[in-house]
């Protein structure tokens, strides 16, 4: 598998990463069981994925815990991101300690600001994760949902990014309208989160109201959904509209909704890595046939043509979640 490099960091990723943020099992994805985790770990090392995606704020630190057990004897295969969940200066060094005894390891691979906090100075931020690159616990420093104003504040600090983690799918390309080409103006490496949309991309739901609450409290979906505070009207129509005509070039492709979806993102151009939930060895078997099926280019392009309505519709605001926290 051809591997990536993340910004000016020279570390090189798989372009598929598995996306742990049900490890250890928990109120949002439900239980997951440690033998699931851990063959899967391995089954991905095996093929060549050498990218795991955690967060201290997963299921309470319970994710790295389970990537750590998982990954035992094998640490050195691995690429491990995780994220600081409050990039307050004063706590940044004992969460990132506290993050490696979960994770069993003496250094975190690339290190990112979950989601921008305008409490904390950006400057304070950078000057403590750039300390911990010098002491060497972690390798690369990232952040994760900056937006265009974010982000340039924290490239004027002088401090090298190596990866901003994004959501990016079918029904979600916000990031092409301005993020996606600042990142590739400044070598900062795309790791895309999302590409099934936490199962919508699948096919399996026909409707709104057959997703789970968490799953619905997205900006695609109406503000009365019960988990929902984007305040926005929606855009169900478009999306079901928008699934619909998906799974058509998937049945003409002869190949799953869901590999279609993950192909069609990994082959965008700047794009590093697009991080797949991955739940187990089946899920991550055929997850792994994107690496033998490239879309053709009139695919990419009906599949852009098709989902250009509902990117209209959303707009430019790449906060799938709340809508807010993204500038
Ligand atoms: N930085 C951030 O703020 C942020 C936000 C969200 C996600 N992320 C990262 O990105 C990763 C990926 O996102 P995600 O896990 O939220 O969503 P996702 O990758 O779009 O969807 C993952 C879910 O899809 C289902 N799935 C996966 N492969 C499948 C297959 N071949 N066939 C059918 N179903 C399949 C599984 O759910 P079931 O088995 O339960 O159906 C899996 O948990 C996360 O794990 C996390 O590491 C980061």
């Amino acid at each position: 598998m051809e591997m990536l490099v993340c910004g000016k960091s020279g570390i090189e990723i798989s372009p598929m990463g598995i996306g742990c943020w049900s490890y250890g099992g928990g109120d949002y994805w439900g239980p997951q069981a440690q033998s699931d985790v851990t063959a899967v770990a391995h089954a991905a090392l095996d093929a060549g994925i050498n990218f795991f995606d955690t967060a201290e704020g997963y299921n309470h630190g319970r994710s790295e815990e389970a990537l750590g057990v998982a990954l035992k004897g094998r640490r050195h295969e691995a690429v491990i991101g995780t994220k600081v969940s409050t990039p307050d200066p004063a706590t940044i060094r004992e969460r990132c300690e506290a993050s490696l005894q979960r994770l069993q390891t003496d250094y975190v691979d690339i290190y990112m600001i979950h989601w921008p906090h305008d409490e904390f100075p950006i400057d304070e931020s950078m000057a403590e994760l750039t300390r911990l690159q010098e002491d060497g616990l972690i390798r690369a420093i990232g952040v994760s949902n900056f937006g265009v104003a974010q982000l340039t504040a924290a490239l004027g600090t002088g401090t090298e990014l190596a990866v901003n983690q994004l959501c990016y799918n079918l029904l979600s390309r916000a990031i092409e309208i301005e993020l996606l080409p600042l990142c590739q103006e400044h070598n900062i490496g795309i790791l895309g989160y999302m590409p099934l949309l936490q199962g919508l991309l699948t096919g399996k739901y026909k409707t709104a109201d057959e997703m789970l609450p968490v799953h619905s409290r997205f900006r695609h979906f109406r503000d009365d959904r019960p988990m929902a505070t984007h305040g926005e009207e929606g855009a169900e129509e478009e999306v079901f509209k928008t699934l619909e005509d998906i799974r058509k070039i998937a049945e003409h492709e002869q190949i799953p909704m869901s590999r279609l979806a993950i192909a069609w993102a990994m082959a965008k151009p700047g794009i590093t890595c697009m991080l797949v939930g991955t739940r187990n060895v089946n899920e991550l078997t055929e997850n792994l046939r994107v690496i033998e099926w490239t879309p053709s280019a009139d695919v990419i392009e009906s599949l852009d043509k098709l989902t250009t309505p509902l990117l209209e519709k959303m707009g430019a605001n790449p906060d799938y979640f709340t809508g807010g926290r993204i500038r």
